[in-house]
């Protein structure tokens, strides 16, 4: 009796690729994140990692979020999140940039670094230069007792478990986590939300793992459009505030994987150039996901299709209507508008993963990408 054996197969547990069992892998991830971060109360976040007092909190007068690839796209959605919830203005940058735009960093600055491995150079210098202006740095990475972790003031650990695939998937999900976390934790030592939205947020928060499975059960429906995607060598995603961040994480994802060209835009921002370049056929995946936003966005869906695109329209359950405006569409289950990015981009990685299995491309070493960059 023999059995063909190797390490590589077993630790991919049955999946055909790494990505695809860390896709797999998120709702645990969000559990395991979110953990004894939850007080049992359910009222409150607590974060034990975070050293710095009420009074040091209060001081802070502006965060910077400094971070690389897709750690940035965790970033993009971070300052919605500090911002609605702590109120406090927030800049987003890719850390190659910060350094050299001189950012005006004070002892009121908290800078936080994203990064799933904590070696990426740039992110690593963008690090030593806040310290250096006397900020105080929180890093969010996966990556305990790495570099970026032993420099950092505070460390939120985003409990991910390794993370083999070239692409990220459950990291970046996973520092979604960690902001929602940190932004309560921000907003329950400010006082900038009432105690009722602080614990209904928690709630939301609690559901999201079991919503991602629903997600990836219907995981068949995401691999016929990304049969059809497949075929194509542009494409667009669109969307609007939170949708917009992720459309980006959506396009990158697509890119580094399928090698298709695609753009993400902000939706209203198409009619003032790039709508020039939306003709018959062409691939629209339209995230409609923010309630408040969706008449609008549905306005810049029209915009598409008058000119032929064929849209894959992403909603929230109970915007049924959005069918009408798309040729295809899928339901994302309901949640807060804030948390909607931690299931939205769960279609968009089985899109991208199914597009580079359709074009025959290893998906888990993309050409000319590291899974850690540590040279600037
Ligand atoms: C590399 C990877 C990307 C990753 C980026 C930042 O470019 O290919 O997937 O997002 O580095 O990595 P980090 O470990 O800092 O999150």
């Amino acid at each position: 009796f023999h059995v063909d054996w190797d390490i590589v197969t077993a630790e991919k547990a049955g999946y055909d690729h790494f990505m695809l069992k860390e896709i797999h892998e998120q709702p645990k991830a969000y559990r395991d994140t979110m953990g004894s971060r939850l007080d049992p109360s359910g009222k409150k976040v607590v974060l034990n990692e975070v050293g710095m007092t009420p009074q040091q909190i209060k001081a802070i007068r502006h965060v910077h979020i400094v971070a690389c690839g897709t750690a940035y796209h965790a970033g993009l959605v971070g300052k919605s999140v500090i911002e609605k919830l702590a109120r406090i203005p927030v800049e987003t940058d890719v850390a190659s940039e910060y350094r050299y735009r001189a950012p005006i960093i004070t002892p009121e600055t908290l800078v936080i670094v994203v990064s799933q491995s904590g070696e990426t150079a740039d992110t690593l210098a963008a690090l030593r230069e806040a310290k250096r202006c006397g900020a105080r740095v929180l890093a969010i990475t996966n990556v305990v007792g790495s570099s970026v972790a032993r420099e950092a003031d505070d460390v939120i650990t985003t409990w991910a478990g390794p993370e083999i695939a070239v692409a990220s998937t459950k990291a970046y999900t996973s520092q979604l986590i960690a902001f929602y976390l940190l932004g309560l934790y921000l907003a329950q030592t400010l006082g900038s939300q009432d105690d009722a939205y602080i614990a209904e947020v928690i709630a939301e928060l609690k559901e999201l793992p079991e919503k991602v499975e629903r997600i990836l059960a219907q995981s068949e429906a995401i691999k016929n459009v990304a049969e059809q995607i497949a075929t194509h060598d542009n494409l667009f995603f669109i969307g609007r505030g939170l949708d917009y961040a992720v459309a980006l994480e959506g396009s990158l994802k697509l890119k580094e994987i399928s090698y298709i060209h695609s753009e993400a835009y902000a939706a209203g921002e198409l009619k003032h150039g790039t709508l020039a370049l939306i003709e018959e056929g062409i691939p629209v995946i339209a995230l409609a996901t923010q309630e408040d936003l969706f008449e609008k966005t549905v306005s810049n869906i029209k915009e598409v299709t008058a000119r032929g695109a064929h849209v894959f329209g992403i909603h929230s359950e109970g915007h049924y209507e959005l069918a009408k405006a798309v040729d295809e569409v899928f339901a994302i289950p309901a949640t807060l508008p804030l948390l909607t990015p931690a299931l939205s981009v769960v279609p968009l990685q089985l899109l991208s993963y199914y597009a580079s299995l359709a074009r025959g491309n290893d998906v888990d070493k993309p050409r000319n990408l590291a899974k850690s960059v540590t040279v600037e």
